[in-house]
């Protein structure tokens, strides 16, 4: 039995595998530019995160109607239930289904009918988190806030999330503003690519309460510091980081380093289907190449559900607290 976690980062787009894309593709008379799902893993090389996401995106062409958002949520679901997966806060990036003619309500109420079934059918709790694309338009950001307004009650947040060098938070200061005054969660990604900078200002500038990534922290020792005071979560993502080639090899991911200077770190699959692991995959990973013992991974998975939005009833603290004492009593033997 897996280790009880939750997940923090994770595209619900980047849980497209390959067979199921196929699927999609003939279900919705789409041809898609490869001759069989082999071929398609084979074009899984990227070298950096711009690469990946020109095929993140183009895949996408096959997520149509409600069914298909359905199915490919259900499918990650059962998944990380075998993952020891109980809690999820789900991505999903509204702009890059609505410039091909998807509308929102499409997106939201397919995810969310997998979503409605996934405690009794998966034992995962879960929510959903609308991102942003950094590199289109703040104008755009808030459009699409505007659009999603007759279904803010099954989002619990925003985040941001696509190409991050040269789209730095503060692009989007008026967006997250909108976003807090209508009661949603602020989280963003920050400092994969990009600068630690980005990191400091998704803080002040977007007031977000989790940095997704936050890697290049590390190169800042006042703002690890800051982080470590603070009790920033960073939710990182260590199988992503060696497929973008934000680190070499993963016996070289700092995350051993980031735990023992006191940060917040979770662990977590971002594009499992892209990135060769879900998250107990990277959680074994993790331990082998970087010699975590037990304690390092049980601080893991508390730090997973610590880091969680599941404070916002006395049903969500019931729930946590449920998860917290089956990862203290969780037996690795
Ligand atoms: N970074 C930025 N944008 C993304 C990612 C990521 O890791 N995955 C999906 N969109
Ligand atoms: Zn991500």
């Amino acid at each position: 039995m897996p280790l009880p976690k939750a997940e923090l980062h994770l595209h619900i787009e980047g849980t497209l595998e390959p067979e199921l894309a196929f699927a999609l593709a003939a279900r919705n008379g789409i041809t898609l530019p490869y001759e069989d799902t082999e071929a398609l893993r084979k074009a899984y090389l990227f070298d950096d995160l711009q690469s990946f996401l020109d095929l993140y995106y183009g895949l996408m062409a096959v997520l149509l109607t409600e069914e298909d958002f359905e199915e490919l949520a259900d499918a990650y679901l059962a998944r990380a239930a075998e993952q020891g997966v109980r809690h999820a806060e789900i991505f999903f990036d509204p702009q890059a289904h609505m410039v091909r003619g998807v509308g929102i309500g499409t997106v939201i109420e397919g995810l969310g009918r997998a979503l409605d079934r996934s405690e009794e059918r998966h034992g995962i709790s879960t929510r959903l988190i609308m991102c942003f694309l950094r590199d289109q338009s703040a104008e755009s950001a808030l459009e699409t806030l505007e659009a999603a307004k007759p279904y803010l009650d099954r989002i619990i947040g925003i985040g941001l999330d696509s190409a991050e060098v040269g789209h730095p938070p503060a692009k989007f200061r008026e967006v997250y503003e909108a976003a807090a005054a209508l009661g949603l969660r602020r989280v963003a990604h920050a400092g994969e690519e990009g600068p630690p900078a980005y990191i400091t200002e998704a803080l002040d500038v977007l007031g977000v309460e989790r940095i997704d990534h936050g890697l290049r922290c590390m190169e800042d020792a006042q703002l690890v510091e800051r982080l470590v005071s603070e009790r920033v979560p960073l939710t990182l993502c260590p199988l992503s980081n060696v497929r973008l080639r934000a680190v070499d090899v993963l016996e070289e991911h700092p995350l051993a380093r980031m735990m023992d200077a006191g940060l917040l770190c979770t662990v977590n699959s971002d594009d499992p289907a892209y990135f060769g692991g879900y998250v107990d995959d990277t959680f074994h990973a993790v331990r082998e190449a970087l010699g975590l013992d037990r304690e390092r991974l049980r601080e893991l998975a508390r730090n997973s559900f610590e880091a969680s939005f599941l404070d916002g009833s006395a049903r969500d603290e019931e729930l946590r607290a449920r998860y917290l004492a089956e990862v203290a009593e969780y037996s690795f033997d």
